[in-house]
């Protein structure tokens, strides 16, 4: 019998979940807490099948919609699964509830990978039975667009649980980033965190406008990160490689460095002002089209890979 994948809170990105796994062909049942959000799924999902039709990502969205179970309990989700991915809000309270409540339902063998953006595992999984098989499965939003995924366990977490995740996630096609062990922010985020410190700084310093940062990004260090990493790049940027350019450029970053010993805070008076410049070129009714054109250039650079990896 094959078993099925369980996806419980099914919003922004459990319900993206559920397409990852169900694009690779496996069962999903899902469930969310919440009524409505379970009504309004197979609109959320269609739509988002649809989308990916169109860009070539995948041949047939029924197909895949088939594969997904709306589920209106925890239990009918989770008994017999062979994974559960949870994806409910993010709160150690709620977090914590959610992972007792899936514990009841586990299989013996079965492993529960969390979405958390931050709180390391260890912050609500310490007294849930069968802690050893629990560890953060931390993906990009949406993740059937943006491929990586940071699995971090939890100082209780088995290795064989590590594994068994990595081999799932690899096997639906997401890109794997294992963690030794549990750091705030995990890897994303804190590098992530250094840039925007870094953008916030210049521009509340009067430096440039924030356009100009972006534009910096957009047209200067993104098009290289969009396929290779800050090691990658300066391994190619001095003639003899990472060591070469560390000892030509290391002065200067631990001069920039040490020029910024404190992380200067968000005050709301910074916040309003790069607000006002974000809002001079983007309305605040032209967000969520916007979000729609940024999904679409996701796609488009998704399509592109998936055929760099076909050839
Ligand atoms: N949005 C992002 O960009 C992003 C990216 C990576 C990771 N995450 C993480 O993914 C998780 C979910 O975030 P989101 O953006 O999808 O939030 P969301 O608010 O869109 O969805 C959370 C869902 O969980 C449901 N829920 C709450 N408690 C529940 C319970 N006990 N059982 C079942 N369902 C329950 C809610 O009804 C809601 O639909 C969070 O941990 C978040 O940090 C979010």
């Amino acid at each position: 019998m094959t078993r099925h994948i369980a996806i419980v809170g099914a919003g922004l990105v459990g319900s993206g979940w559920a397409i990852v796994f169900a694009r690779a062909g496996m069962l999903v049942r899902v469930f969310d807490q919440s009524a409505p959000i379970r009504n309004a799924l197979p609109e959320v999902l269609s739509g988002q099948l649809e989308d990916l039709k169109a860009h070539g990502l995948i041949e047939d969205p029924a197909t895949v919609m088939g594969r997904i179970q709306i589920c209106d309990s925890l239990a009918r989700a989770v008994d017999g699964a062979l994974y559960v991915q949870e994806s409910v809000l993010e709160r150690q309270k709620v977090k914590a509830e959610a992972s007792h409540a899936i514990a009841n339902h586990l299989a013996p063998d079965a492993i529960v990978g969390s979405s958390t953006s931050g709180i390391p595992g260890s912050a609500f999984t310490e007294d849930v039975p069968g802690r050893e098989r629990f560890l953060v499965v931390h993906p990009v939003n949406p993740p059937y667009l943006v491929p990586v995924v940071e699995l971090v366990p939890a100082p209780w977490t088995a290795p064989e649980t590590v594994a068994a995740a990595k081999a799932l996630m690899e096997e639906v096609g997401q890109s794997v980033v294992t963690l030794s062990r549990e750091v705030e922010g995990f890897v994303l985020n804190r590098l992530q965190g250094a840039l925007l410190r870094e953008a916030w700084a210049l521009f509340d310093e009067g430096f440039a406008t924030a356009e100009d940062i972006d534009k910096t990004v957009r047209d200067g260090l993104g098009p290289r990160w969009s396929f290779m990493g800050p090691f990658e790049t300066i391994d190619l940027n001095a003639p003899g490689g990472v060591a070469d350019y560390a000892r030509r450029l290391g002065p200067l970053y631990q001069s920039i460095a040490a020029s910024r010993p404190e992380a200067p805070p968000w005050t709301e008076d910074l916040i309003s002002r790069v607000e006002r410049e974000r809002r001079s070129h983007l309305g605040a009714g032209d967000l969520a089209e916007r979000r729609g054109w940024r999904d679409r250039r996701l796609m488009e650079m998704a399509a592109d890979r998936q055929r760099r990896t076909e050839r």
